[in-house]
């Protein structure tokens, strides 16, 4: 399915009246400085409340810059997104900050926790960045710290944890806002297989038990798996999609795309 032609990728659950999460309709960025370099080509896709959605492709085909561009941490160059519903704000950079805290959740690859405060100031941080204290939030906070494991672990600091727990710990900070989509790009890429199990059940356990809409970034068709459908990038363009993925398919859609990549960068360098 290519942006161009009009289709859109994704799946909005129809007539479940469970809304639409996320909506991007044309997207284009184009990096600039010296050679431009387009990282999204016309990518349009819906989400329907609580899926949860694989990105995958080859190194460079702009999975990354679709996240960002989704969740307002960077801006398109072209096209529109809407989260929950509402178009991603014009004008200046706080507005955009404000609309990111108050709807998106982003969990990084490297965690991302501030070192010095303890797993509970964490947590509670992008509370408090929007305005929201006092005991509401501390119980908020404690509520998802005890639905995500990590409970006994609220006083300690994040070089005081594993990845597995650090990264369960970003998941809880993620969360405890309620954002309308929680993105999260390579979120298992620095763990082993153990803890990347906890990590991507914590993501489905999110969806399934609590409607939380999910947008993943992975290079590995077993996380791919634990999604409800995973979505192909190549060359900034939505190429592929697959519905209830597993492991084996994901992987030889794949290699098709990387052998696709290979094909293009020998005809390009011969
Ligand atoms: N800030 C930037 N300035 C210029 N070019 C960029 C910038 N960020 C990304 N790009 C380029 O945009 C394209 C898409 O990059 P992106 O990081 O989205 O890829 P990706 O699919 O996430 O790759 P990876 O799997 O390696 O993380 C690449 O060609 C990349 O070099
Ligand atoms: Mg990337």
């Amino acid at each position: 399915m290519d942006g161009r032609t009009g289709r859109t990728a994704g799946a909005v659950s129809a007539g479940t009246g469970a809304g639409e999460a996320l909506r991007m309709v044309d997207v284009v960025k184009v990096y600039g400085g010296g050679k431009d370099v387009v990282a999204l080509d016309g990518v349009s896709l819906a989400l329907g409340t609580g899926t949860f959605t694989a990105v995958m492709g080859p190194s460079g085909s702009g999975k990354s810059t679709l996240l960002q561009c989704a969740a307002g941490l960077d801006r398109p160059t072209a096209g529109r997104v809407l989260v929950g519903g509402v178009e991603l704000p014009g004008g200046g950079e706080s507005e955009l900050t404000r609309f990111r805290r108050s709807r998106i959740g982003f969990v990084f690859q490297h965690y991302n926790l501030v070192p010095y405060l303890t797993v509970r100031q964490n947590v509670l941080l992008p509370q408090s960045l929007a305005g929201r204290r006092g005991r509401r939030a501390g119980a908020e906070a404690a509520a998802v710290l005890e639905r995500l494991g990590v409970a006994n672990l609220a006083e300690r600091r994040p070089a005081e944890l594993s990845g597995g727990q650090q990264q369960r710990v970003a998941i809880a900070r993620a969360l405890a806002t309620r954002p309308a989509v929680l993105f999260a790009d390579e979120p298992t890429g620095a763990l082993d297989t153990a803890s990347s199990r906890q990590v991507l059940a914590l993501l489905r356990e999110s969806a399934d038990a609590f409607g939380q809409t999910v947008v993943m970034v992975t290079h590995d068709p077993v996380a791919a798996a634990f999604a409800d459908t995973v979505l192909f990038l190549a060359d900034g363009r939505l190429v592929d999609e697959l519905r209830s993925p597993d492991a084996a398919e994901t992987a030889r859609r794949m290699a098709a795309l990387d052998g696709a990549t290979a094909t293009a960068f020998r005809k390009e360098a011969a």
